[in-house]
């Protein structure tokens, strides 16, 4: 019951994907000789973006890649970890001081450097840091990329992005166009030989996009390309699921897990960045459903599709006499993969299921749940309202997305981007869980030429017309009898016969209205001195006043509100 519960009110479950793994045919493999080729030093860069334990997969990724670059021979001298590090000590952690990246897997915390933490993971410090900039770092344990013309870098980034962004736990994002500069520089100044960036994000393909020149010798690989989600692996529900102490988080994403997963066990003098891509874009992607998973892509410089891993990951020497041909492209023959931006919603979920009925706490989720559906709500009305105004034009929702084609940038002026980026993050508090999902959309406001002070005060307007636009629907609402009204006038699917049965409530049952498309629901009473009740109509209350003639209308979604029905009616029966 209460699983189906579960489905009913995450409409993200629908994102559950079982993905079946088949076997692979081997590959040729180049003969092994070459080995790194490099005379020069290998230096990488981890960086997990985010913080907070629902964020728990970043961190888990970028210490799992210290594992293996560490084993496969580079040094601490020449690795430098980026991680709030509030994961591993956290009070929800149930293995104090341990962090996992797989249901099964050892602890991938110990020994990690802790180069850049807590605020000194910030986006200064990481150009900093890969320009050899020392004077430029502040906090940290001051420990830069000094690298020269013959060396290989290695970036590794994991977090949340959205069109033309990557995610930092405090202050400004990483920009596309900044980033790309700094490379860029980093080539002038003759800092590299070659580079391999992996990033794990939201939207990563858009980084790169049009904008990584093909002459760089860099290589980029991205989860996933310019428009799409990224998605978490090990999330719990289906198998293999995390140990169940470990509620409502992910231990991994999927794009990071295949290629850790990958490298860890194969002998990297003898498979290429080809050979890893398309391993990792076949477990990543999945055939069955395109929609619901993500396309690998890669950008930059094909020339180093050739190159052996060894160069920029090192190679486990344990692992001489394994390759990756024959490599079954998945260890793992099923898994479900969570939509990245539904994460924090599923925590709160599984947060409250696991909390005993009636707590305090689970008041608190509850609440916070309603709040955070309400403010997604909210900035999906204000992004629409952004676009009418600013483009003075009213059919705008083809535009919420990016409407730029495969080689394109997303934005030609990427001032203009980062105006709006920055304007509609503080007015409308818009933060990377959910908001900035949008920025597509404001990409496509600058591609289309519209000033760039009159598309922030669009962004200032819509913010309070969306505020006014809401109290005004619940003042309607309060003020006259517009939900008889429209029950009896069968606007409502099944208005009439909802109308009609007001009378046929048993005794010690009252008739409630929830959700926008009012589905009637008849409950005991005394369900309506539970706490969860009480929160709910404390809602009611805030929106509408208690009293309506019509009945009682419980603003939140049916499934929350059927969610709640079941955990009474089976706590009733256990009784
Ligand atoms: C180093 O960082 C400082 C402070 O951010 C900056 O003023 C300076 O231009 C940087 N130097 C280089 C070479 O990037
Ligand atoms: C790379 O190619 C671009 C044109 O795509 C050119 O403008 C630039 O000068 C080239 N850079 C190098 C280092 O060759
Ligand atoms: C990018 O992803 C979208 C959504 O999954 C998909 O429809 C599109 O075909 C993909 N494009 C490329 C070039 O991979
Ligand atoms: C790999 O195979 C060779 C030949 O069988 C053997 O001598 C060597 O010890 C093996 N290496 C490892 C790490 O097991």
């Amino acid at each position: 019951m209460s699983s189906l519960g579960h489905l009913q009110v995450l409409v993200f479950l629908c994102a559950l994907l079982f993905y079946s793994a088949d076997s692979r045919k081997p590959q040729l493999l180049h003969d092994i000789g070459s080995e790194d080729g490099a005379k020069g030093t290998r230096w990488a860069v981890l960086v997990a973006g985010s913080k907070s334990y629902y964020n728990y997969r970043h961190q888990a990724d970028i210490c799992h890649a210290y594992q293996v670059l560490r084993k496969g021979g580079l040094k601490d001298e020449n690795i430098i970890v980026f991680m709030y590090d509030d994961i591993a000590f956290n009070p929800e952690n149930p293995r104090p001081g341990v962090i996992i990246n797989k249901p099964d897997g050892g602890d991938v915390y110990e020994g990690v450097p802790k180069d850049y933490t807590g605020e000194a993971v910030n986006v200064k410090n990481f150009y900093n840091v890969i320009l050899g900039n020392e004077s430029g770092i502040r906090g940290g344990s001051g420990k830069v990329v000094k690298s020269g013309p013959n060396d290989d870098i290695f970036i590794y980034y994991a977090d949340h992005g959205s069109p033309g962004l990557l995610s930092m736990p405090d202050g400004e994002d990483v920009h596309a166009k900044d980033f790309i500069k700094v490379l860029e520089k980093m080539h002038n100044l003759k800092r590299y030989r070659k580079m391999v960036i992996y990033v794990e994000a939201c939207e990563s393909g858009s980084i790169f996009e049009g904008i990584l020149k093909t002459n760089l010798s860099i290589f980029a690989v991205t989860a996933s390309n310019a428009s799409e989600n990224s998605y978490g692996i090990y999330c719990g529900g289906d198998y293999p699921s995390p140990p169940p102490e470990y509620h409502g988080v992910c231990l991994g994403d999927v794009f990071s897990v295949s290629w850790l997963e990958d490298s860890e066990r194969h002998d990297m003098s003898k498979e290429t960045l080809k050979q890893q891509y398309q391993v990792v874009k076949r477990r990543t992607g999945s055939d069955a459903d395109p929609e619901m998973s993500s396309h690998v892509s890669y950008f930059g410089s094909e020339e180093l599709l050739k190159d052996y891993l060894v160069s920029y990951i090192g190679t486990n020497p344990k692992n001489e006499n394994f390759t990756s041909a024959g490599f079954t492209a998945s260890p793992i023959s099923t898994s479900s993969l969570v939509n990245t931006r539904d994460i924090p919603l599923l925590y709160l979920q599984s947060k409250i299921q696991i909390s005993p009925i009636g707590s305090p706490e689970i008041q608190e989720l509850q609440k916070k749940l309603f709040e955070e559906m309400n403010h997604r709500k909210q900035i999906d009305q204000n992004i629409i309202e952004i676009l009418r105004l600013s483009l003075k034009q009213t059919n705008v929702l083809n535009l919420l997305t990016s409407t730029r084609t495969t080689g394109q940038p997303l934005v030609d002026d990427w001032d203009c981007f980062k105006t709006l980026v920055n304007s509609f993050k503080n007015h409308c508090v818009a933060t990377m869980d959910y908001g900035l999902k949008y920025t597509g959309a404001l990409a496509n406001i600058c591609n289309i030429g519209v000033d760039v002070k009159q598309t922030v005060s669009a962004i200032e307007q819509a913010y309070f017309i969306v505020r006014l636009k809401n109290q005004e629907k619940r003042r309607s609402r309060r003020s006259d009898k517009n939900l008889k009204d429209s029950l009896l006038s069968g606007e409502l699917s099944d208005g009439r016969r909802r109308a009609r049965d007001q009378n046929g409530v048993p005794r010690g049952h009252l008739a409630v209205y929830v959700g926008d498309e009012m589905q009637r629901f008849v409950i005991p009473t005394k369900y309506l001195q539970y706490p969860e009740f009480k929160v709910l109509m404390d809602e009611v209350a805030d929106e509408f006043g208690y009293e309506h003639e019509g009945g009682i209308h419980i603003p939140c979604e049916e499934s929350v509100f059927e969610e709640i029905l079941i955990r009474y009616m089976s706590c009733d029966k256990k009784k």
